[in-house]
């Protein structure tokens, strides 16, 4: 069954979930036929995730040369260049810091032309792995993963997204608190592209702006107006919580 792990702090937290995906990496002893694939967010929540993987890299207990990953999402049509950019996200927080090999590296494309095509690349290059040994995610307020906004189905998978208002407006102080800045779209996997190919997803929420999505994540039955509520259809979710989150204060 899927289940719900709470800490006394978002730092605790981080660092058991940091750890558990070093173990897992060093245990499973990758080699280039036979990659560790790992599953990235972006945003506030894995922060210290990242934080802790780059120190075990930095002791020599951990090499990410055999570690392939698979970011979530990306806005359409924002450059990798813009620091608001998964991309740029992703560089600066994380692989500027560790040596995965730059090949390893797949982020969704969101300056395509033909985003159909990409979104379905994607999809097939994740499944062409097989498994993704862990996939890493964070909770959006609304209740979303990744950009799987409210309608997304359990057997969603990679696709062009129109960002909600209300994703808009708390991704709007990254944009100089300026609406008409903040991307519309988005390009991003689905619930059955994380669900249905992940060998143990782990979702992190922290802190008290989170009550309410954990809540009904928590308590409602799964339903597409929530998509987060699917993570329970898996018997492979693990969320990782800290009082803050969960408590209603
Ligand atoms: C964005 C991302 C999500 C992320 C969410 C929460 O919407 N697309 O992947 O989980 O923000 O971000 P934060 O961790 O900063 O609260």
């Amino acid at each position: 069954f899927w289940r719900l792990e709470l800490y006394d702090s978002s730092l605790e937290a981080s660092n058991k979930v940091a750890d558990h995906i070093a173990e897992a990496i060093v245990a499973f002893k990758p080699t280039p036929e036979r990659p560790f694939v790992l599953g990235l967010p972006t945003g506030s929540s894995p922060l210290k995730v990242y934080k802790r993987l780059i120190q075990h890299y930095q002791n020599g207990t951990l090499d990410f040369t055999n570690v392939v990953s698979f970011n979530m999402d990306e806005y359409y049509q924002l450059p990798p260049s813009d620091p608001n950019s998964y991309h740029y996200f992703m560089y600066d927080n994380f692989f500027n810091h560790v040596n995965f090999k730059p090949e390893n590296i797949n982020i969704l494309n969101g300056m395509t032309n033909d985003w159909k095509k990409e979104c379905a690349d994607y999809e097939a290059k994740i499944k062409s792995y097989g498994r993704i040994h862990i996939f890493l995610g964070g909770l959006g307020p609304e209740g979303h993963i990744a950009f799987n906004e409210t309608g997304s189905t359990r057997d969603s998978v990679t696709r062009k997204i129109d960002l909600v208002p209300s994703t808009i407006d708390a991704n709007c102080r990254f944009f100089n608190n300026d609406k008409s800045l903040v991307p519309k779209h988005a390009l991003s996997v689905g619930i059955s592209t994380v669900l249905d190919n992940s060998d143990e997803v782990i979702i992190v929420v922290f802190g008290k702006n989170k009550n309410w999505a954990l809540t009904k994540t928590l308590t409602e039955k799964p339903t597409s107006k929530i998509p987060s509520t699917f993570l329970k259809t898996s018997q492979n979710t693990v969320i990782v919580a800290d009082y803050e989150a969960i408590e209603n204060n």
